[in-house]
């Protein structure tokens, strides 16, 4: 029987694509091109499955005009937000995401970015780099510690929960603000706030760690940043879009926000070029999930809902 075909519209990990080799008739991206809109739509013809990453969107146009064959889109990435999933339910296309496998690398990366907020690592680092070091100093490049300081983490789902266990090595206080309340085995003393706007009076650090939707637009708007204690530090690993930029870069600017940690930032890669201008701004270029280990879990993620698909199974981790 013919393998089914795969149209891949990023390159991935090696022993990924190893594996799309070895089991499908693989169309991979081999010079990691963005594979998107009339392209999509021409390469995707006689194909019956993609492999795709946040750069294609599927707005309800593509999926629309999608050639028949394809049944299944394998997302490489946790969250969802550039597949119109009601579209997808529409016209019967089964889209499949990527849990679990990232919670400790991104988790990771929003200590990272707090702890290069609070103890200015770029502008240590670039001291140095640029030959601008004299020598230690009792005053140099003063932080902030972590240690007694309440961290604020809106969206307590599974990353939010595993920044709040790593920052209680970190001798932090943990608050968190989620839809819902979780059990006392998983909130593990951590105190709740049902609205943001209760939570960010006690947020010496906020870390941002929920998904993108209408409602989370934007939600860290100037109103917002006034709720926050002075000189907080405001960490965002989730999606660029729950920023206002414009209010966050105007609050470094004016120490109302002692530093900011960012990993991700709306219409990337094309950041807002006013956060290039601001020291305290600590700012990584969406790598939360980039380790080896979890690039290639993702892949295989992507892979196991596929074979579940063409072996006439329910694929695992179906978002429609
Ligand atoms: C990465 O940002 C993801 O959503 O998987």
């Amino acid at each position: 029987m013919a393998r089914p075909v795969v149209l891949c519209t990023r390159k991935f990990p090696p022993a990924v694509e190893a594996r799309l080799a070895r089991d499908y008739d693989a169309r991979l991206d081999v010079d990691d091109r963005v594979i998107d809109g009339s392209e999509l739509l021409k390469l995707a013809e006689g194909c019956d499955a993609l492999m795709i990453a946040s750069s294609t969107k599927l707005t309800a146009q593509a999926i629309g005009a999608l050639p028949k064959s394809v049944k299944i889109a394998a997302s490489f990435a946790v969250g969802y937000e550039h597949v119109d999933v009601a579209a997808a339910k529409k016209r019967g296309l089964i889209v499949t995401n990527t849990p679990e496998v990232l919670t400790d690398a991104t988790a990771e990366i929003a200590m990272l970015c707090i702890l290069g907020a609070a103890r200015r690592a770029w502008e240590a680092e670039h001291m140095v780099r640029t030959g601008n070091w004299k020598g230690w100093a009792t005053t140099q490049l003063l932080g902030v510690g972590l240690n007694g300081k309440r961290l604020g983490i809106y969206g307590m789902g599974r990353i939010g929960q595993g920044v709040a266990k790593r920052a209680r090595g970190f001798d932090m206080t943990i608050h968190y603000c989620n839809r819902t309340r979780l059990s006392p085995d998983l909130e593990l003393g951590a105190t709740y706030h049902a609205r943001i706007d209760d939570m960010l009076p006690h947020c010496d650090v906020l870390s941002i760690n929920a998904p993108a939707s209408p409602e989370t637009h934007h939600f860290l708007n100037a109103e917002r940043i006034a709720r926050m204690p002075d000189g907080a530090i405001v960490v965002n690993t989730a999606r660029g879009t729950l920023v206002d930029d414009t209010a966050l870069i105007s609050a470094l600017r004016s120490g109302k926000v002692r530093a900011a940690g960012l990993d991700v930032f709306e219409n990337e890669p094309n950041l807002n070029k006013e956060y290039l201008t601001v020291e305290n701004a600590f700012l990584l270029p969406h790598i939360g999930s980039a380790t080896v280990e979890t690039r290639d879990a993702m892949g295989f993620r992507c892979l196991d809902n596929l074979d579940a698909y063409f072996a006439g199974r329910e694929p695992p981790h179906r978002v429609a």
